[in-house]
């Protein structure tokens, strides 16, 4: 990893963990268990990449990362988290170590786990409603993250998250096409990280067609990333990645190396890269700290 991208990270990460650390209440506000699960997922050392994104596309944007952003960043965060929280249940992936720490339904139960992962989600509209921009850009902003996290309301939008985890444990024990897989990493990992990016955009006063090349960029940039974590889950150990290693093959998932073996998924992962930086040719140099990261998002090792 280049001096340029760790620093990128590490003060993405650090802004994050400041604003979160004021957004969620305390451990000792009542009702306490709930406070301490998700502060216990949220800080459990996550590696802040959504947010990261979100403030690299805000800067090719405008040339900074703008005020207030880290509020937009934390609330993706607590969407992602509260989404690892229910995807680790034992209603669904039913795993015991995230981040490296026994998983929030292992140390609170599995009743404060589902409201933790609910709360986060509350807390992050809440969040979003009070963003430091124009009411029209935050509601954007809003309208993106529920379509973005959604099931694809009436089939008129692509599914989200939440649908892309119900393909995804609907597709457990099938053997999966390539076009389903492809449908279930998009809705599942891609949508979030694709918004993270559209969003950095927004809050930093992007066009309708900058936003569309976001938009493009961060589809293959979030493919991209959901094929290195199956290729992960097979090649590193559960204490390089902090979760269970090996968890896909167990649990007969849908995976991209399931569909195109482990060397072809890498070799497509890269040149997922390679498309989506042609979308911000016309950025130049600018464009620079942006792709450090999502180069960063095929490298990483966990
Ligand atoms: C893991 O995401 C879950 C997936 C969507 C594959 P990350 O690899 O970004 O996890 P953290 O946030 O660093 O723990
Ligand atoms: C998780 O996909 C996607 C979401 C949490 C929405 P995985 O099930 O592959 O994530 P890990 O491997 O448990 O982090
Ligand atoms: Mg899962
Ligand atoms: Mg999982
Ligand atoms: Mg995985």
């Amino acid at each position: 990893m280049s001096t340029d991208v760790k620093e990128i990270l590490k003060s993405g990460a650090s802004i994050t963990d400041a604003a979160l650390e004021v957004l969620l209440p305390g451990p000792d506000t009542a009702p306490h268990s709930i406070h301490r699960a998700m502060r216990h997922s949220t800080f459990a050392g996550g590696k802040r990449l959504r947010p990261v994104l979100c403030y690299e596309a805000a800067r090719m944007i405008c040339g900074h990362v703008p005020e207030g952003i880290a509020d937009l960043g934390s609330a993706i965060e607590m969407l992602h988290t509260y989404s690892l929280i229910h995807d680790d249940l034992p209603a669904l992936d039913n795993d015991d170590l995230r981040r490296g720490k026994p998983t929030c339904h292992v140390v609170f139960g599995e009743a404060i786990a589902i409201l933790a992962g609910d709360a986060l989600q509350t807390l992050a509209y809440e969040t979003l409603s009070k963003l430091p921009i124009k009411a029209e850009l935050a509601i954007d902003i809003v309208r993106e993250i529920a379509i973005a996290t959604g099931t694809g309301v009436g089939g008129t939008l692509p599914p989200g998250m939440i649908g892309g985890q119900v393909m995804d444990i609907e597709g457990e024990g099938t053997r999966p096409t390539a076009q389903q897989v492809d449908a279930i990493h998009r809705a599942k990992t891609g949508a979030l990280i694709t918004v993270s990016i559209v969003t950095g955009g927004i809050y930093a006063g992007a066009g309708a067609d900058t936003v569309e090349k976001l938009r493009r960029f961060g589809q293959r940039a979030g493919l991209a990333f959901q094929i290195v974590d199956d290729v992960l889950d097979v090649t590193q150990s559960s204490e390089q990645l902090g979760k269970t290693a090996g968890k896909d093959t167990a649990t007969d998932k849908a995976t991209w190396p399931a569909v195109f073996g482990i060397e072809n998924s890498i070799a497509q992962a890269d040149e997922l890269i390679r498309d989506a930086f042609a979308e911000l040719e016309e950025f130049g140099p600018a464009a620079d700290p942006l792709k450090s990261v999502a180069h960063y998002l095929v490298e990483r090792k966990h």
